[in-house]
């Protein structure tokens, strides 16, 4: 019996739960030919869409390609066994990439030829949006290879999904994260400002404030202008130091820092002018005599920053991250085997179901914002 081939790569930023994803690909298709007496084999193809220009190079220097004697190792054949043990670990066992010879149409044709030669039939694609859109160039026009997308990038950026796999890994370390960091803002009685990835959305920013008890959060759904930002914050520290509290944690977006043009540190420079103006201010209201008490109380330096960075990007997954990438993984290899393409498994009120790609573009109808959550998060900072 002929074998049939089906692939998987990663591309884009790696998310914690590629590997399990990967892992359920790999163990469904097996389990599939073993239920329907067929032959299937998986090919990972290695460093995402770059391992398939590869080789698309090779066999065009060549004029073929041979899986088992490719000393850079661009494609590998996975086994039940290849896919052992990697379930628990962040990163991705297969690298990844953005690849920008793959965004040419002579990377695209390298990596159509790459599956021809190696009669690879569908490729599952795991990664962002600007993995689907690479994904879609594959899976259309001449020599058209059969594509799925599974949603992977700890942004929670893409349109169509209202889960993206990694993303409850990054929330936990930014949460964890920032306690450690409260501790010692709380010993001092400062503001911190920690900025957290999430590219252009705030969805990381708005849980992680609202799971740390954020004073303010900063996304960039919700702020226009400099003006913007330093209101937010001042109003909130001015309030709520009203009532007693002395230190405060703000959780920014990068995409805020993005969005105005500046870094955080320069937001948190505004917003240390205004921490000072809010307790001068404080002071002026104040008795001669509770003045001089407060004296030795210094008001410089209130505001420290810290960017979390790559931190958020790995570690052990979630159980959460787990689950969902194992269920993604394994509708992806069945949307596949039926002979779909152009399509991305998504989560829809909470189910995996799946969409056309089409709907993950930058000018699909955007993810509804929520509102609720975000006043909820407001409310309770108080
Ligand atoms: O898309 C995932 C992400 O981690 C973003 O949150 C962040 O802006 C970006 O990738 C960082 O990219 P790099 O790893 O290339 O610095």
């Amino acid at each position: 019996m002929k074998a049939e081939r089906i692939a998987v790569l990663t591309s884009g930023g790696d998310a914690p739960g590629m590997n399990a994803a990967i892992r359920a690909v790999v163990r469904t298709a097996k389990a599939k030919a073993e239920k329907e007496n067929r032959t299937i084999e998986v090919v990972g193809i290695r460093h995402g869409y770059n391992g398939l220009v590869n080789i698309g190079e090779i066999i065009q220097a060549t004029g073929g390609y041979d899986i088992e004697n490719d000393p850079q190792k661009n494609a590998i054949l996975m086994e039940l066994r290849t896919v052992s043990g990697i379930i628990h670990k962040g990163g991705t066992m297969l690298y990844t990439a953005r690849s920008n010879r793959f965004r040419t149409p002579q990377g695209v044709a390298l990596g159509k030829l790459a599956c021809k030669v190696l009669n690879i039939k569908g490729i599952v694609v795991i990664g962002g949006d600007g993995s689907f859109a690479g994904a879609n160039d594959l899976c259309t026009g001449e020599d058209a290879v059969h594509c799925i997308g599974i949603p992977g990038t700890i942004d929670n950026d893409i349109r169509c999904t209202e889960y993206t796999i990694g993303f409850d890994t990054a929330m936990n370390t930014a949460m964890e994260m920032t306690d450690k960091i409260r501790d010692t803002m709380e010993a001092h009685d400062r503001c911190c400002i920690i900025e957290v990835m999430g590219r252009n959305a705030g969805d990381l920013a708005l849980y992680t404030g609202i799971a740390v008890g954020a004073t303010a959060v900063l996304i960039p759904e919700k702020v226009n202008t400099m003006e913007d930002v330093v209101n937010e914050v001042s109003d909130r520290i001015e309030e709520t130091r009203k009532t007693g509290k002395e230190y405060f944690i703000i959780v920014a977006a990068e995409g805020v820092s993005f969005k105005l043009g500046i870094s955080t540190q320069t937001i948190a420079n505004a917003i240390e002018l205004k921490i000072k103006e809010i307790i001068k201010r404080e002071r002026e209201s104040l008795s001669e005599l509770e003045r001089k008490a407060l004296e030795v109380e210094d008001i410089e330096e209130k505001t420290r920053v810290t960017v979390l960075g790559h931190v958020q990007r790995g570690g052990c997954p979630t159980a959460r991250d787990r689950a969902v990438a194992s269920q993604m993984g394994n509708h992806a290899v069945e949307l596949l085997l039926e002979g779909q393409s152009a399509k991305i498994v998504i989560m829809k009120d909470g189910r995996i179901t799946n969409c056309d790609f089409a709907l993950s573009r930058k000018d699909a109808p955007a993810k509804p914002f929520d509102e609720k959550f975000y006043a909820v998060a407001h409310e309770l900072s108080i």
